[in-house]
């Protein structure tokens, strides 16, 4: 294998090697699931840098061509790329069940009316320039009165798997290691698969990740950490001060980056919290605005040490450049006018309504859930499957919870979107009892 790609190699650069294995995947001199050979081993090798190999191998994970398969190594992928497939898994993209609630997405009844902020747009007559700031001043100082921290820059991006793309993109590199939450997100476990980074689980409780877990994790070398410090999806668990201090405690005596993805952002009824109160230098903050104002208007904002996050913004200019103006304003009238700022209070107020009468109601049945904030439950169930069937029989959609799974001993669970239903919450929490309960078929005694 190394001799192949020593032969291909034209010259001693990442975008060089990159072709070579990409030439030779053409040329079928390597198939799908061969495993490439450490790093390190290349590095020597073909004499070069082991940060020239890891980098071809991030264009490479990137492009689909290679993937990381746990310890088994990388290996070559299948043509034509992998597809995000926890994502494709947990979130069917459409479904023909009376009551959806697999879909994780806010009510479109409870986003604010955007006619009255777009109507008084104060748009400049000559379009924005591409040297201008590409944060619009007046939105900085507003995002700045409410971050959960001091943060030395903040900017905009479009959502905030966006930013959790750039941010991996620019920070990590192929090979690394980086905790997620058990369970997680599942775009992001995708995400990070594509970049070719290792997941890492911690559990959760019901304040955050279990801090000797995050320990463990930390000592056998990571990157980076991942957490949504509100409304955790799918658990619903907040980050507690004592917690978010406990893992400050965890964290501080490393040189871990702390990645943080505040999704839930203004329908949280939990305080924004943020460990970069105490480790600024070190973490990065996302905050989404598609739960509180929908998820079309593709806005969040990231806030971090400059040291960090110029570098992101700078390589941005090379693509996407900046989020359009256009939407920062219609923004910044959304956070700043009384219409849609009591909107999004009374929408806040409305899913935790929504919410603790499910809990509320399931707990009556003797179903405990730990849902404490945001729009989504996390049933536990006795088999996912059955619970599945069960309710998609009574016109029910939910979305499993193997996908959500960051290691291997998950307990089975649905996640079920509770934030879209308004009313006859005793009757859903009855019909989610009785799927929690159901076993798999096992076949004939
Ligand atoms: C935890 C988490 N991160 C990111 C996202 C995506 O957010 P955005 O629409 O801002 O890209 C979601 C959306 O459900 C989410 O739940």
């Amino acid at each position: 294998m190394l001799e192949l790609l020593r032969d291909r190699l034209e010259e001693p650069t990442s975008r060089s090697l990159a072709d070579a294995v990409s030439a030779a995947i053409r040329d079928e001199a390597l198939r799908e699931g061969d495993v490439l050979p450490p790093i390190r081993t290349v590095a020597e090798f073909l004499k070069l840098s082991p940060t020239t190999v890891s980098a071809a191998w991030a264009l490479l994970a990137r492009a689909g061509a290679i993937h990381t398969d746990g310890r088994r190594g990388t290996k070559i992928a299948r043509s034509g790329g992998a597809a995000p497939s926890r994502y494709r898994r947990a979130l069917p993209s459409r479904t023909s069940f009376e009551l959806d609630l697999a879909t994780g997405i806010p009510d479109p009844a409870l986003l604010p009316d955007l006619g009255p902020a777009l109507r008084s747009l104060q748009v400049a007559a000559t379009p924005s320039s591409y040297l201008d700031d590409p944060v619009l001043a007046g939105l900085a100082e507003v995002l700045r009165a409410d971050w959960p921290y001091p943060a030395e820059r903040i900017t905009v991006v479009d959502g905030a798997m966006d930013a959790l793309d750039l941010l991996a993109e620019n920070l990590l590199r192929f090979g690394d290691r980086v905790v997620v939450e058990h369970p997680c997100f599942p775009p992001l476990l995708d995400l990070l698969d594509a970049v070719g980074v290792r997941s890492v689980g911690v559990s959760l409780d019901d304040e955050g990740m279990i801090p000797g877990e995050l320990q463990a994790a930390v000592r056998s070398g990571v990157r980076a950490v991942f957490l949504q410090p509100r409304a955790q999806n799918p658990t619903g668990a907040s980050l507690t001060e004592r917690r978010a201090a406990e893992l400050c405690e965890v964290l501080r005596g490393s040189d871990t980056l702390i990645i943080e993805d505040d999704s839930a952002g203004a329908i949280a009824t939990s305080a924004p919290i943020s460990l970069g109160a105490s480790i600024p230098e070190r973490t990065l903050h996302v905050r989404s605005f598609s739960k509180s104002h929908g998820p079309d208007l593709r806005l969040a904002a990231i806030g971090g040490p400059a040291a960090l996050l110029d570098p992101v913004i700078e390589r941005r200019l090379l693509g996407q450049g900046w989020t359009s103006r256009l939407l920062q304003s219609l923004l910044l009238e959304l956070l700043t006018q009384p219409g849609p700022v009591r909107q999004v209070r009374a929408a806040r107020a409305e899913y935790a309504r929504r919410r603790t009468a499910v809990v509320k109601a399931l707990l009556a049945r003797g179903v405990e859930v730990s849902a404490s904030d945001g729009i989504n439950l996390w049933l536990p169930v006795a088999d996912e499957a059955a619970a599945l069937v069960r309710l998609a029989s009574r016109g029910i959609g939910a979305a499993a919870g193997g996908p959500f799974a960051s290691k291997p001993d998950g307990d089975p669970h649905l996640r079920v979107t509770v934030g879209l239903v308004a009313s006859n919450h005793d009757e859903l929490a009855a019909e989610l009892a009785e799927a929690s309960r159901v076993g798999a078929w096992s076949g004939p005694r």
